[in-house]
């Protein structure tokens, strides 16, 4: 090499680093209850990988654990994070539509459930967030719901009578408790081991995948696979960041949000296959027969109640669902 192109390079090597145009990057933040290991574990780090990929590094999508999720919900109304993957739980006291989908033994079985939630039903009630300053952006999955104690066997509604057990914060679960003679207790997810383990509470009611991911067999034996209701889940998002993205990021989004829907819904089963069998050998006693019948025949009154309080003709048009 001559001295003199050595030289300009040397000169070169010496010159500041030109700077490079900063790469403005804005941060959406998710939050959900769960490990990360779960089922909404898993549909936020598809949304995230979905997402950051297609927008080339312009956003970043963290992903957060807060296992309240009323405090979530409330945190996207305002504005101080973006967005929530998480159960209807608490949701019907934002969106009182939505309680519909919350009632007993409406669907029959997931692909019942996904069809409902995936067809114009699904899109209409999502259409309901927008007035109460929210967005529904997609229906994610929790799964069906059962029933945990440290008490005894539950093998039949009688079983159920006395038991003091918590509910989400979710006025038509209450009810049907309430109905089949239990005490419910409303809490966050965040209150409910401590109480399992100061007995405030004998026990609680959660889909499979709940169960395994949080180890609720430490703090319970009994588990009967009552299956009462179907608990959906949602992707809520702040509707100020969801109008400051661009048509196309937007269209980006939404796209990652389906990928999140199916990697959500891909835990799910996967862990209804495995999770019995896993709580088994945990140690916990599983009640597999259950009689669906004599539940729903004991929750006559809660069914009268829902009819005249909710939207009757939805909730017709849900069952009849083909
Ligand atoms: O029981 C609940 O509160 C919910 O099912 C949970 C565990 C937070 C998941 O949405």
């Amino acid at each position: 090499m001559s001295l003199t192109r050595r030289a300009a390079l040397a000169a070169l090597a010496a010159l500041p680093l030109a700077a490079a145009p900063a790469l403005a990057q804005t941060t959406i933040t998710i939050q959900h209850p769960l490990p990360s290991a779960s089922h909404y574990g898993a549909g936020a780090a598809a949304l995230k990988e979905s997402f950051e990929r297609a927008t080339g590094g312009r956003y970043r999508v963290n992903i957060q654990r807060n296992d309240n999720e009323r405090e979530i919900i409330e945190s996207v109304q305002i504005g101080t994070v973006e967005c929530y993957i998480g159960s209807t739980g608490p949701v019907g006291n934002f969106v009182p539509a939505v309680r519909v989908v919350d009632v007993p033994f409406l669907f029959r079985d997931y692909p019942h459930a996904r069809g409902v939630l995936d067809s114009e039903i699904g899109q209409q009630l999502l259409a309901q967030f927008q007035p109460r300053g929210l967005v529904g952006v997609i229906w994610m999955e929790n799964g069906f719901r059962h029933l945990t104690n440290s008490r005894r066997e539950v093998n039949g509604p009688a079983d159920v009578r006395g038991l003091k057990v918590r509910t989400m914060e979710n006025q038509v679960h209450m009810r049907a408790f309430t109905t089949l003679g239990a005490l419910p207790t409303p809490m966050a997810f965040s209150e409910l081991v401590p109480a399992l383990q100061q007995g405030t509470v004998d026990g609680q009611e959660n889909p499979i995948p709940v169960i395994v991911s949080n180890n609720l067999n430490q703090v319970q034996r009994y588990l009967t696979l009552t299956g009462h209701v179907y608990s959906p889940g949602l992707l809520i998002c702040n509707p100020a960041m969801m109008q400051r993205l661009s048509a196309a990021d937007r269209a980006a989004f939404l796209e990652a949000a389906r990928a999140a829907q199916q990697a959500n819904r891909d835990k799910v089963t996967a862990d209804e296959n495995s999770g019995v069998e896993e709580l088994r050998r945990r140690g916990m006693q599983v009640v597999t027969q259950v009689d669906t019948a004599a539940f729903q025949t004991a929750l006559a009154a809660a069914f009268a109640q829902y009819e005249r309080d909710l939207d009757g003709a939805l909730l017709r048009r849900i069952r009849d669902w083909r």
